[in-house]
């Protein structure tokens, strides 16, 4: 009888503990999820939060973006003119300005706040890649800039592709 006794009381403690080692999980779970808390700064949240739960499953690559070898093949069917570059502008403006800035140069208002720094369309390296690299990229997306076959369509992003080059080009007005 007393035997047993003891074993009742060895279950309970188990499942004291179990549920004791339950409960500090839940916390730590709700002070690292909890928005308005001053320890960690959102960086370091994410950071916390990604390495734990994998809730982003990409870690940030800050290696050169590289488009694959055939995307040069894909050539750009939209003619440059008056009509297609103001559509590119509005497209721009909608979809791109944010974070790559008004001229292009990767300062748009929100681009202070990304892990990763928008890409400035006036540097030469930018430049010399081709349309298709650009077309791919676009595409796909990378780290902070999102797949943007989602939102546009493929004339759309060719469209807008032929608009960013012009942050390069020297202005004819
Ligand atoms: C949320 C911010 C954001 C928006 C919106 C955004 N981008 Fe980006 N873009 C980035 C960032 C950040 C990078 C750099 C990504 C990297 O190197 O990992 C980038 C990279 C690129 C690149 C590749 C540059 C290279 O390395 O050659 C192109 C091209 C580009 N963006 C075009 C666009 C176009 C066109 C749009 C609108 C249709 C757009 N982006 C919208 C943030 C953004």
């Amino acid at each position: 009888m007393k035997l047993l006794m003891k074993e009742i009381k060895m279950k309970h403690l188990k499942n004291i503990v179990l549920l004791s080692a339950l409960v500090g999980v839940c916390l730590g779970f709700i002070s690292v999820k909890s928005p308005n808390q001053p320890i960690f700064g959102n960086i370091e949240k994410e950071y916390l939060l990604s390495k734990s739960f994998n809730f982003y499953p990409q870690e940030k690559d800050t290696s050169k973006w590289v488009a694959p070898a055939e995307a040069d093949n894909l050539k750009n069917p939209i003619d440059v003119n008056e009509k297609t570059l103001t559509e590119g502008s509005t497209i721009y403006k909608i979809n791109c300005r944010s974070c790559h800035g008004r001229l292009g140069d990767g300062k748009g208002v929100e681009a202070a706040d990304l892990s990763t720094l928008s890409t400035n369309f006036t540097d030469p390296s930018f430049v010399k890649q081709s349309d298709g690299s650009m077309f791919w990229k676009i595409s796909h997306g990378r780290n902070d800039m999102k797949p943007m076959n989602v939102v546009l369509s493929e004339k759309e992003i060719w469209t807008v592709i032929n608009f960013i080059k012009t942050f390069s080009q020297p202005s004819k007005e």
